[in-house]
Parts: C-alpha cells; structure tokens; sequence
C-alpha cells in the first residue's frame, strides 16, 4: 500500500483588470450572456465564452426547465455549441462569471463535475490545454491551466 499525493495548482487574480485583455474581453462577454440565463428555479444566472483558436467567441448559460433535470449548465450549452459549430477548431480560454438574484456571488463559481468531465473530453481531443477562468459576480477571478488541474483522475476513452 503506498498513499500519492496530487497537486493541482490555480492562479488567483484580485480583480478583472489584473487579467490579459484577451481574457478581459472575453469576461465581459461572459457577463453580457450571464444576463440572458434562462434560470427562473434557482435564480442562478451562469455565463461563459470560449475563445477559439480561429478568433470566433462562442457563448452560452444556463437554460433551466420545469422538469429540473432537463436543464443544462452554461459550459456545456456553450460547449456543446462549439463542437457543433467549429468541430475541428480547437478551445484556446474559457471565462466563465456567476450571479444570483437572491445575494450578491463574490467567490469565484467553478464549473460542476459534470461539467469538467465535459470539457475534459475535448481538451483530450483537442490534444491542448485549455485555460478556464471562472468568478463571481465580483470579486477575485480563479485560472487553471487546464482541465486536469479542475479534474484529476478523468474518465478517458482509455478505460473503454
Ligand atoms: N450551473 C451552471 O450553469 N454551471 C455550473 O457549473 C454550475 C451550475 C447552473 C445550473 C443551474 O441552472 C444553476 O446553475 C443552479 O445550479
């Protein structure tokens, strides 16, 4: 029996103009999608937007239902919509910002499990990390340089 020990490392930036324009920029468009959530259960409003290797930015939040389980998260609508879009193009950044109407979010929102091992599949496919910046409404913005880093341990086609 032996214990291992896993490291995971992040990058914690004070506010959203500490952060390289590029991904300002981006931020700003997570925060004008954010705006458009379809959340009227939780009044959680989630929005991102990829920045692709061919320059298009792709967006998306979340879209919740009656049926709750219907609903889908804000990284993979957008995802999703990537690979259907731009399937051969690979995802450079990916900002994404939460917000409620209910108190004000000032901790950084990370994105759910289901939504890593999403997005850790086309960062496989794509051979290439993939940087994910995620934050509140305000306050302090979390990077980690890739999906490995949000989720050790991934399930991957290698197990099939
Ligand atoms: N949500 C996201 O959009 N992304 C996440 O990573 C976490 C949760 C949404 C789903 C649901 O509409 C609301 O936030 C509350 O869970």
């Amino acid at each position: 029996m032996k214990k291992i020990q896993l490291s995971t490392s992040i990058t914690v930036f004070e506010t959203v103009s500490e952060l390289p324009k590029d991904v300002q920029e981006l931020m700003n468009e997570a925060v004008q999608i954010r705006k458009t959530a379809y959340a009227p259960y939780s009044n959680f409003h989630v929005g991102t937007a990829f920045l692709l290797e061919n320059g298009e930015v792709v967006t998306g939040n979340n879209q919740e239902n009656a049926a709750y389980p219907s609903g889908m998260c804000a990284e993979r609508v957008a995802v999703w919509k990537a690979s259907s879009q731009f399937p051969d193009i690979k995802i450079l950044k990916i900002a994404i910002t939460a917000s409620s109407v209910n108190n004000q979010v000032t901790e950084p929102v990370a994105p759910c499990g289901a939504c890593r091992q999403t997005l850790s599949e086309y960062e496989i496919k794509q051979d290439a990390n993939i940087e994910i910046y995620f934050m509140g409404e305000t306050g302090k913005i979390i990077k980690t340089d890739s999906l490995h880093d949000l989720l050790p341990l991934a399930f991957d086609k290698s197990f099939l």
